[in-house]
Formats: C-alpha cells, sequence, structure tokens
C-alpha cells in the first residue's frame, strides 16, 4: 500500500478483487467527508472481494460516494455503476475514475449528482444493485436518504450499505428501526464497530 501526502492531495493504493485502486482524496477543496476513505468503504470493498460478488451487466447505483472508491471496483467487477454524490465532490469522484477505470470500461461508469430527497427523482428505479457506504451518520440526513433508496429500488434490487455502528450518530436508529418498516434487511459482515446490511424492498402490499 503506498501512501503520499501533501497540503493539497493524499495518495492511496488500495487493493481488492486483483485490482489495485489508486485514490487521490482532494484535501484543499473544503470537501469535508468525502475526502477521506471511510473505513465502511473498505470492509464494503474487502467484502465484495470475500464474497465473490459479480456486478456483471447488473445496473449499479451508489449512494454519497465520496472519492468513489466503492462505485470504482463496482465498475472492474464488471457493473454498469451511476456513481452519486453532491456536486462540490463530483470533480474528485471524476478524476478517480478517469485514474482507475481503463477506457474500455469508462463507458459502463457515470458520475452524477444526486442529492439525497431531492434530486432521487432524476433516477430510475430499475438498479439491481444501490451501494452506501457511511452514508448513515447524520439523523437529519434519514428521511432524504431512505426516500431516494426507496425511489431507486424495487424488489428485486439488493441494497448494501455499510455502516460504522458505534461512532455514527442514529445508525443503530436507522438500521434497527427505520429500515425494517420498508425492507428485509440482514447483518452479513461485521467487522469491529462496522455493519454491512444486506436489505431488499418488501412487496408492496394490494
Ligand atoms: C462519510 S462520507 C462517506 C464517503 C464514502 N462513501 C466513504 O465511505 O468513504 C459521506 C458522504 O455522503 C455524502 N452526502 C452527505 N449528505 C448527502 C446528501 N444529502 N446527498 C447526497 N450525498 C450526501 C457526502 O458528500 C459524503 O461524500
Amino acid at each position: 500500500m503506498s501512501n503520499t501526502k501533501n497540503d493539497d492531495i493524499s495518495v492511496k493504493d488500495y487493493t481488492f478483487c486483483g485490482h489495485t485502486l489508486t485514490i487521490t482524496m482532494f484535501k484543499r477543496a473544503a470537501l469535508g467527508l468525502s475526502a477521506y476513505v471511510w473505513g465502511p468503504a473498505v470492509v464494503l470493498c474487502q467484502y465484495f472481494h470475500d464474497e465473490k460478488i459479480d456486478f456483471t451487466g447488473k445496473k449499479v447505483l451508489e449512494l454519497g460516494s465520496g472519492t468513489g472508491i466503492v462505485g470504482i471496483l463496482a465498475v472492474l467487477l464488471g457493473g454498469h455503476v451511476t456513481i452519486t454524490d453532491v456536486p462540490e465532490t463530483l470533480k474528485q469522484i471524476e478524476y478517480n475514475v478517469n485514474a482507475n477505470i481503463p477506457v474500455t470500461s469508462k463507458h459502463r461508469s457515470k458520475v452524477r449528482a444526486l442529492l439525497w430527497g431531492t434530486d432521487h427523482l432524476n433516477f430510475p428505479s430499475d438498479f439491481d444493485f444501490i451501494l452506501g457506504s457511511d452514508v448513515v451518520y447524520s439523523p437529519m440526513h434519514f428521511p432524504g436518504l431512505l426516500a431516494t433508496i426507496l425511489h431507486c429500488c424495487n424488489e428485486n434490487t439488493t441494497i448494501f450499505i455499510s455502516t460504522n455502528m458505534t461512532a455514527r450518530m442514529g445508525s443503530e436508529n436507522f438500521h434497527k428501526e427505520l429500515i425494517p418498516k420498508q425492507f428485509k434487511s440482514e447483518l452479513v459482515r461485521t467487522s469491529g464497530m462496522i455493519c454491512i446490511y444486506k436489505m431488499n424492498k418488501k412487496p408492496t402490499r394490494y
């Protein structure tokens, strides 16, 4: 694992599934939480590696991508991936997409602004997978995040959310109270304080 640091950027290599991703974090761009690769992202990528998750031909949406690491890995694992975050982070994501996805696979990646609870209606509801790492951290965002996930999924969508359950405010409430109202949810990986939940929307009753 290599590591470069100066006042403007920090660059680090991560290897999963036989791919080494060189991720650049824009420290000077005032990106706040987005300018880091957080533990839940690393644990989610490791889970894809361990479980040999195959995204080949699948339509994937990543929410709150930050540096892009999770979505980029999903592209390298065969997915057609829409990588999203707030508008300010898109340059950082695009930089990492360009640095890590070969030209021959670039057509399977899109980088788009998606502000939870505001922009979600601009996105379709037929994703095969929705991914989110460290997106559950602020109760004020929970209604918008839930509305976004609900809109973008259907009963066949597999949703993976990786969360630091100890460090992040409201995460127990989100995963154990709010999510079970509308989703079947299963804890599929625990790594220290970080949990990965695999979720599916409950069938609509008529
Ligand atoms: C803690 S960071 C996690 C970044 C990355 N997924 C990771 O695990 O390394 C949370 C991310 O959620 C994004 N985010 C926060 N509120 C958001 C909102 N209302 N709509 C869309 N993205 C949001 C932030 O911009 C940030 O990139």
